[in-house]
């Protein structure tokens, strides 16, 4: 069997995703992203696609928006393709059995999209206009900033299906779009730095109170904003 270092130096730097070997991957993990190999770079294709599909509706909004009202609501996208080793520890979190069509199944972040905008307005903006789409399936919504999580994590996250259209067939791609402001992708970058090495307590400091504090005046400020730009707005 080739070991994860050995593959990892085969690999080029083209967009082989179905090559992409993770240095956290077990020789099992690796026997199967090889032995899926043609299937995996089927599906990569086909998350690639809808990404590139997103982006540009996104793109889109964003030039329109500023076309005819003047608003530039998107600070700037930011999107990613899962790696098969993250993928991989997913299925196995859900306790499903490691195959393609439970990826396909179960997996709806494989293609992920990441909406960074200046104000909250511009992200429940952007979502009513992705909802009047009406070829993007809306599949669920969780409104972490109505409702934050208890460690002050906010955001939209919305996923959708959008159609892509291959050679020979029509095929509804789930994608994983993150809706949030600067100030809130501000605090999650930190955080996500910060929750592999925070401990609750460290010399005094409760870091997991700490963080929830500094989302919640995060919040007011972003709302102080919000209220400058109408009132500037409104001029
Ligand atoms: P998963 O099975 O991990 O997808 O759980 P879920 O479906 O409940 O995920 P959820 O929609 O809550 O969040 C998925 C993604 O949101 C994560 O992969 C992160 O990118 C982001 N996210 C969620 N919670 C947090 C958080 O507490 N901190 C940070 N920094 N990011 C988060
Ligand atoms: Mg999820």
């Amino acid at each position: 069997m080739t070991s994860a270092a050995q593959l990892l130096s085969e690999q080029d730097h083209r967009d082989t995703w179905s090559l992409t070997i993770g240095k956290d991957m077990s020789d099992e993990d690796i026997e199967f992203v090889r032995e899926a190999g043609a299937k995996l770079r089927e599906l990569s294709q086909r998350y690639r696609a809808a990404l590139r599909e997103m982006v540009v509706r996104f793109e889109i909004l964003d030039q329109d928006l500023n076309l005819r009202k003047d608003r530039t609501p998107i600070h700037h996208v930011e999107s990613r393709v899962k790696t098969p080793e993250s993928i991989i520890e997913k299925i196995g979190r859900y306790g499903k059995e490691r195959t393609l069509e439970n990826i396909e199944k179960y997996i709806m972040d494989i293609a992920g999209i990441r909406v960074i905008c200046s104000y909250i307005s511009d992200v429940y903006n952007l979502f009513d206009l992705l909802q009047r789409q009406d070829d993007l399936e809306i599949v669920t919504v969780k409104d972490y900033i109505a409702n934050p999580k208890p460690n002050g994590y906010r955001s939209l996250h919305v996923i959708v299906r959008i159609p892509v259209y291959f050679l020979d067939s029509k095929q509804m791609v789930p994608v994983e779009i993150q809706l949030r402001t600067v100030a809130m992708d501000f605090w999650a970058s930190l955080e996500h730095d910060l929750k592999y090495k925070a401990k609750r307590e460290i010399e005094g400091i409760d870091s997991y109170g700490e963080l929830k504090d500094c989302s919640r005046i995060i919040e007011d400020v972003e709302a102080r904003m919000q209220i400058l730009a109408r009132a500037l707005d409104s001029e």
